[in-house]
């Protein structure tokens, strides 16, 4: 850092101050980061941020350690640019790692920058974005560094629920590097350029003798669709930056505010292509995203964790310019069954949409929980009742349509009437039972069937009875547990009302500290 020198103007002084800042950790290192396709932590809020709105707080911060060369080495704003700014208008908070000093690695002074802007978002309720591309804990300043992630590790829990918390990776991110992000409500990810890892590849093969590249081990796409641990992945910086520039247009700026609505002209609602959209067989698999698009707004569906725990789809859309939170089963992917993964994908979601005020809907076609070893042994008990327990503490509006399949505890867990729904919607299509009819004449029959003198004939016969019985939604309509059975083509005209007849919806929780929800 270069002292005042008697020979230029206070004016002067600042100017050269500015433009060190501006350089974080040099030009070579810059240099080095565009050849890697990487863009500058100031770049990247460049492209997140209104033109000309961007206000910087902490640049001339240094770090105060001394051990290990460090002394000699100082660059202001110590690897992290921290503000605040305006994206689509609304007021967010930013911090963006600097990889070009130390490595964006996390220092005492780096992390009360951060902590400082979490403190701001949260008195001021509004979103806080970290930009992350950062080697963790700054290895020269020890237990000072670790202090410092548990800070903001601490204030991201605070602050969860209460500001909407958005983390892009956008580097590689080690040791504590992760665990803020993992503690935020939305991670992005570049495919070949970021990585997240607890220990990289080099630990990775001494401790377990595993040989493992870093795209392997932690990558953009290993975390899409193995982990789950990355919500979204884009193909360069850019596409990662505007992609939170979209996922912010669907949520509020905090847990007491509305998600912004878009204007919107009513239409002629009806959606005949719905009516020919569940195929002859209820074995049949179709695709669910056809059914999102047709009910909600033209283009607005906006897909979360697309490639994890691909059999169950969440995402944000628009119906009639207001935001909603989609939870549905995919028929097309393991006939659209529930097991671990996608109950955990969708309870995460629920709760999410739950804690910033964004109503539910729920379409349902669900022939049960995948049975199995590997989903025993890896707890779908415990992994199901999450999503059970997310919807019954949520008190969001909350909407149902049951296209095809409700079996067993699918039926009680995707948002049944039981546990809070609001309104519940069947289409004549809806089979709602126990389990599919030929399980079902299988075990009640048994001894029928074994007896009968041609078995075969008297298994169908007793499948078409149960079939008759069950596999149709009017008895749960006789009970009311179906507000109404709806022709498909009604069904987004009957949404649109539904939602802005449950709009002031109030619905208050038993006091209690927190609730126990299955970990
Ligand atoms: C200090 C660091 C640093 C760190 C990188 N640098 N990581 N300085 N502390 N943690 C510096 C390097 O010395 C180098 O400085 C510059 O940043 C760029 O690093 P390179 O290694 O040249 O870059 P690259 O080849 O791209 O590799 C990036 C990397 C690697 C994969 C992140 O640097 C790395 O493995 N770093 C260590 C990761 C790590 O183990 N962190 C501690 C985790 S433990 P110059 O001067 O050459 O530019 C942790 C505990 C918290 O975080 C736990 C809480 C739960």
């Amino acid at each position: 850092m270069k002292s005042e020198s008697a020979s230029i103007s206070k004016k002067e002084f600042l100017d050269q101050k500015n433009a060190e800042a501006e350089l974080g950790g040099g030009e070579k290192r810059i240099e080095a980061q565009h050849k890697k396709g990487k863009l500058t932590a100031r770049e990247r809020i460049s492209v997140l941020i209104d033109e000309g709105t961007f206000e910087e707080i902490g640049r001339f911060v240094t770090h105060r350690s001394s051990d290990f060369g460090l002394d000699k080495e100082h660059y202001l704003g110590d690897g992290v640019v921290t503000g605040y700014g305006k994206v689509n208008n609304r007021l967010i908070y930013v911090f963006a790692q600097d990889f070009t000093v130390f490595g964006g690695s996390l220092s005492e002074t780096h992390a009360e920058k951060i902590c400082k802007l979490m403190d701001l978002a949260m008195k001021n309720g509004a979103p806080i974005i970290g930009l992350n591309d950062s080697g963790g804990a700054r290895i020269q300043e020890g237990v000072l560094s670790l202090a410092g992630y548990a800070d903001i590790f601490y204030k991201n829990t605070l602050a969860s629920g209460v500001i909407p918390q958005i983390s892009a990776v956008m580097g590689p991110c080690a040791g504590g590097a992760v665990y803020s992000p993992a503690i935020t409500d939305f991670i992005l990810m570049v495919e070949n350029t970021s990585y997240m890892f607890v220990t990289g590849p080099n630990v990775v093969k001494t401790v377990t003798h595993e040989e493992v590249t870093s795209e392997e081990l932690g990558g953009a796409m290993t975390h899409a669709s193995k982990s789950g641990v990355t919500h979204f992945v884009a193909p360069n910086e850019v596409e990662c930056l505007l992609s939170i520039k979209k996922l912010l247009s669907y949520i509020p700026q905090n847990c007491e505010d509305e998600a912004p609505r878009v204007p919107y002209t009513p239409t002629n609602e009806l959606r005949p292509a719905l009516n020919t959209i569940i195929p002859p067989s209820s074995n049949q698999p179709y695709e669910m995203r056809e059914v999102i698009t047709e009910l909600t707004d033209e283009g607005s569906f906006h897909e979360v964790h697309t490639h994890f725990a691909e059999n169950i789809v969440v995402g944000f859309a628009r119906l009639a310019g207001r935001s909603i939170g989609i939870v549905a089963n995919q028929p097309a992917v393991l006939a659209g069954v529930l097991d671990i993964h996608a109950s955990q994908k969708a309870a995460r979601f629920v709760r999410f949409c739950d804690s910033f005020n964004i109503p539910l809907l729920v379409l349902e076609d669900v022939p049960g929980f995948l049975p199995g070893t590997d989903q025993e042994w890896n707890a779908i008990i415990t992994n199901g009742a999450k999503l059970l327990y997310a919807f019954c503490e949520a008190t969001v509006p909350r909407i149902t349509v049951i296209t095809r399949k409700a079996y067993g505890g699918a039926y009680d867990v995707m948002n049944s009437k039981h546990i809070g729904a609001d309104m519940n919607y069947a289409w004549p299509s809806a089979e709602i039972a126990v389990m599919g009819a030929s399980g079902a004449a299988e075990i009640i029959f048994k001894r029928d069937i074994a007896q009968a003198e041609n078995p075969q004939e008297k298994l169908q016969e007793k499948i078409a009875e149960y079939t008759e019985k069950f596999a149709n939604p009017y008895l749960a309509a006789n009970r009311g547990y179906i507000d109404e059975v709806i022709y498909p083509e009604q069904t987004r005209q009957k949404l649109i009302a539904a939602f802005e007849m449950l709009e002031n919806k109030v619905a208050v929780l038993p006091r209690k500290k927190h609730g126990n929800i299955p970990l």
